[in-house]
């Protein structure tokens, strides 16, 4: 999809449908009200008379007529102006692209239209970018009559912001490969698939990578990632790229310089090992990866913008099976970092992985850590499917997560960490374990985890809930993959990136 500005006025545009923007309780205004008169008052008619109330995915097409270049004015809804966040903007735009899809349009306009004045371009270009995305199909037989949009042009943003509009159709792309990434069968990806995609990922850029298998992690002492992959007949993989963005071509690196981690959670199954979980809460854990999607998909954009700013991503890969050689409740391990472990319950792998990825992370010189992880089902019970649930150890760093989770659409929210609890990860016989069976699930999976940031500046985003919206009742909330974290991976590194410069 193509996705260009224009300067003409949106009553001249030749396209299929122009698209206007109308929040609940507010009037048209501006361009959409010459519009209005030019169609002859019907759009403020709809308005006045409640037919259409710019309910947030409320999308309604009314034929011009002739009256004006495009064959279709769509309006559609931005719900309640002191709602709308970045998340919501992008949501809406979402269902727009998505609605105008079924309905065969190939080429459309999108008028500006942004209430509160905040500036909506990023969100707008993302949002329809996102509203593109088709669950790849794996059926046989004539694939189903695909429309697809081949244009979008954007009335009225202004002139001279082509590069913005590329990098947001880059987030929004990013993100689309992310879950198509979490979409994907467990038996296509695998560990060593995750491992493959990585490496065409590095190789597109010539980043550095590595990947260890079993033997070089046995050597390195990354046993809780063995222990956790030991079940399955597919071995373990720590995949770490590295875009360097901090020393030009010859110079060497400047003195304190930032090195981000984004370490993702990439278990490419979770059955819960022998702790098995049951059907019907085993059924979705394919995409128990969408971590892992996150971080290689942001990477991929960090490398392709060569962001001044060194940025690892680090992917614990595994499939958590049960098996004669799995790990049983009760073992203990002795983790990268050389704490020892006690494993109470093999379904909570996640933090294991992610234990020693910090380990990784922090063994190649990472000063600032953040990891992403479908890591608790008591997410969704905290916080829901409508934002990832963090924790942080740095009031600092995490405000900048904040800022850019916020700026991306991407919502994340934090929970407190009280060190009262920590109790709670005491084991009888080593130095932790890895579940409690009790309270804060969601809190407690962040407090083992912070075990091992080696007093970095880190944060957690738990997208167990985000990564993938199963509840039908929430109709505003993406659907399905999400690929969550995606951009707010990008937009801290641009952040990071914008400070060093
Ligand atoms: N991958 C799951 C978490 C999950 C649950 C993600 C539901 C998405 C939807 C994780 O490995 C897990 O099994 N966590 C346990 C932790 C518990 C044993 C402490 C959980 O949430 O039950
Ligand atoms: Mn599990
Ligand atoms: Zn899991």
């Amino acid at each position: 999809m193509k996705i260009s500005l224009v300067s003409a006025a949106a009553a001249e545009l030749n396209v299929d449908a122009l698209a206007v923007p109308v929040a609940t309780g507010q009037r048209l205004s501006g361009a959409a009200l010459e519009l209005d008169r030019a169609l002859g008052g019907v759009l403020s008619e709809m308005v006045v008379n409640a037919e259409f109330r710019g309910r947030i995915h409320e999308v309604l097409p009314i034929p011009a007529q002739g009256k004006i270049g495009p064959r279709r004015v769509i309006l559609y809804g931005l719900g309640a102006p002191h709602d709308l966040d970045g998340q919501r903007m992008r949501s809406a735009h979402h269902e727009l692209v998505r609605a105008s899809r079924t309905w065969g349009y190939k080429r459309m306009a999108v008028l500006r239209g942004d209430p509160l004045g905040m500036d909506s371009l990023k969100a707008v270009v993302e949002g329809c970018v996102m509203g593109t995305f088709e669950r790849r199909s794996r059926q046989t037989g004539a694939a189903p009559e695909r429309r697809e949009i081949d244009e979008v042009v954007l009335a009225g943003f202004g002139a001279g912001r082509e590069r913005e509009v590329v990098a947001a159709q880059e987030n929004g792309e990013a993100t689309n490969r992310a879950r198509e990434w979490q979409n994907a069968p467990p038996n296509e990806l695998t560990p060593d698939a995750l491992a493959q995609e990585a490496t065409r990922i590095a190789q597109r850029h010539n980043m550095e990578i590595e990947v260890l298998g079993p033997s070089e992690l046995k050597a390195g002492g990354y046993n809780l990632l063995l222990g956790v992959g030991s079940g399955s007949a597919k071995p373990p993989r720590l995949i770490r790229v590295r875009h360097h963005g901090n020393h030009t071509e010859g110079a060497s690196a400047k003195a304190g310089a930032k090195t981000l981690a984004l370490i993702g959670k990439g278990i490419t199954f979770d059955s819960g090992g022998i702790s098995l979980k049951e059907p019907d809460k085993m059924s979705r854990m394919k995409d128990d990866m969408s971590g892992a999607a996150a971080v290689l998909s942001a990477i991929d954009v960090i490398a392709s913008r060569k962001l001044p700013l060194d940025v690892m991503a680090v992917v614990a890969a595994a499939e958590n099976m049960p098996g004669p050689s799995a790990q049983r409740p009760g073992d203990v391990l002795v983790s990268a970092d050389g704490k020892t472990v006690e494993i109470v319950n093999t379904d909570a792998e996640g933090r294991l992985v992610l234990a020693d990825a910090l380990t990784h992370a922090l063994r190649n010189g990472a000063t600032h850590l953040v990891d992403l992880a479908t890591l608790t089902g008591a997410a969704t019970i905290a916080i829901g499917h409508g934002a990832s649930a963090a924790t942080s150890n740095d009031d600092e760093f995490w405000s900048l997560v904040d800022h850019a989770s916020r700026e991306a659409g991407d919502r994340a929210w934090r929970l407190p960490m009280y060190a009262d609890y920590r109790i709670l990860l005491r084991s009888q016989i080593a130095d932790l374990r890895n579940s409690e069976y009790g309270e804060a699930g969601t809190i407690m999976g962040g407090m083992f985890i912070a075990e091992f940031v080696g007093g970095k500046p880190w944060a957690h985003i738990d997208i167990a809930a985000s990564a993938w919206n199963t509840n039908d009742e929430l109709t505003t909330i993406l659907r399905g993959p999400s690929g969550a974290g995606t951009r707010l991976c990008i937009e801290l590194a641009e952040l990071m990136a914008g400070a060093e410069r």
